[in-house]
């Protein structure tokens, strides 16, 4: 046990135009009572078609800046977690920070798709744990509405647009902050859950737009089967490996792609249901932002105490997948 990265602010973006189910009826064949049930999404928020995923990021930052109290110079590192990136290169990370003023600061983006920001903080925690860096902000956000097909009923209801980001520092106390993680990834999956083109195998041509392949694809009946089975495996790993059981547990914060795996897992770990976090219902897949958009909102509605036990877990394209367990320090 060493020195840990503890969260000491943490903020969020969720832009104002609501799509809702009853909406959606009149773009696609579908229902309101369909969505509801197999999803457990009611409504999701869509970023003005003028803005990329660095806005929301870049709000959600200064959000948690400004409760921490210190200046966008102070930060050392940011990293973004998107599949969404505002385009190919410059990455995110260096458009929110000309945006946030984060003059001082390096940043990347990292791939993890609805892991992604597991992976982020699990990465970025270990650059505050070596003492390399004091304040390192982690962000996930995703624009998911920018390569959703809004002709594909299967696709289009689960997904919308959001922002958050955590500050990370040094903490005092090795008993607080990011404890432990378990980080998988399983290529063969790939095949499952793509957006085919737009990278250099199949750059943007007449062709790529015609068939439709800037837009996400999945299977969702393949994904759905391993996202419960992994997620049922990390998360009863890592409370096992820290001889931990859901008791001990504040709360659960996983992923956010349907309401069916989340209880389905909430159930395999015996957590009572205000154990775990749900607001798929207002925000539908929000990609990377779903995990710090959840811890945003908890901490904001004061529901999270200094000394809280946290896991999170997550599932997504790749396949990728992780769990990753937090004590609360603030
Ligand atoms: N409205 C009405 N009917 C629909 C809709 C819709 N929006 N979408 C699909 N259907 C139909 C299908 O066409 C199918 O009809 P058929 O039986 O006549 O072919 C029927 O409903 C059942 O389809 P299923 O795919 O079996 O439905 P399922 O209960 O599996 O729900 C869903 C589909 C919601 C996609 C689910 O499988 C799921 O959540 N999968 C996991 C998604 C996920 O976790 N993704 C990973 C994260 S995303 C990321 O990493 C970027």
């Amino acid at each position: 046990m060493g020195r840990k990265a503890i969260i000491t602010a943490v903020g969020h973006y969720v832009p104002p135009n609501v799509l809702t189910n009853k909406d959606l009826e009149k773009m696609v064949d579908t229902s309101d009572e369909w969505i509801t049930t197999r999803t457990g999404i009611k409504e999701r928020h869509i970023l003005d078609k003028d803005k990329g995923t660095s806005y929301m990021g870049a709000r959600a930052a200064e959000m948690a800046l400004q409760e921490r109290g210190i200046s966008p110079e102070e930060v050392d590192m940011i990293m973004v977690a998107t599949v969404t990136p505002d385009m190919m290169f410059p990455n995110t990370a260096c458009l929110i920070q000309e945006a946030i003023g984060a003059k001082n600061a390096w940043g990347v983006d990292l791939n993890g798709a609805c892991t992604g920001f597991v992976y982020a903080l699990a990465t970025a925690a270990q650059f505050v744990e070596t003492g390399r860096y004091q304040k390192v902000l982690v962000i996930g956000a995703d624009k998911m509405s920018s390569i959703v097909d809004y002709q594909d009923r299967n696709n289009c209801v689960l997904f919308g647009d959001a922002g958050a980001a955590v500050l990370l520092e040094p903490g005092e106390d090795e008993e607080y902050g990011v404890l432990d993680f378990i980080l998988k990834s399983d290529g063969s999956g790939g095949k499952y859950l793509y957006m085919p083109a737009g990278g250099s195998l199949h750059p943007a041509s007449h062709e790529t737009v015609e068939k439709r392949m800037h837009y996400i694809r999945q299977e969702g009946r393949t994904v759905f089967k391993f996202a419960v089975t992994g997620m049922a495996e990390v998360t009863e790993a890592i409370l096992k490996k820290n001889n931990l059981t859901g008791k001990d547990i504040k709360y659960f914060v996983p992923h956010q792609a349907n309401l069916r795996i989340i209880d389905a897992t909430g159930k395999r770990l015996g957590l009572e249901p205000e154990q775990v976090l749900v607001n798929i219902d207002r925000y539908g897949n929000t990609t990377a932002a779903t995990i710090p958009l959840g811890i945003s909102e908890l901490y904001h509605d004061g529901k999270l105490q200094k000394g809280d036990l946290i896991l999170m877990a997550a599932f997504g394209a790749g396949f990728t997948w992780g769990s990753l367990l937090l004590r609360w320090a603030i």
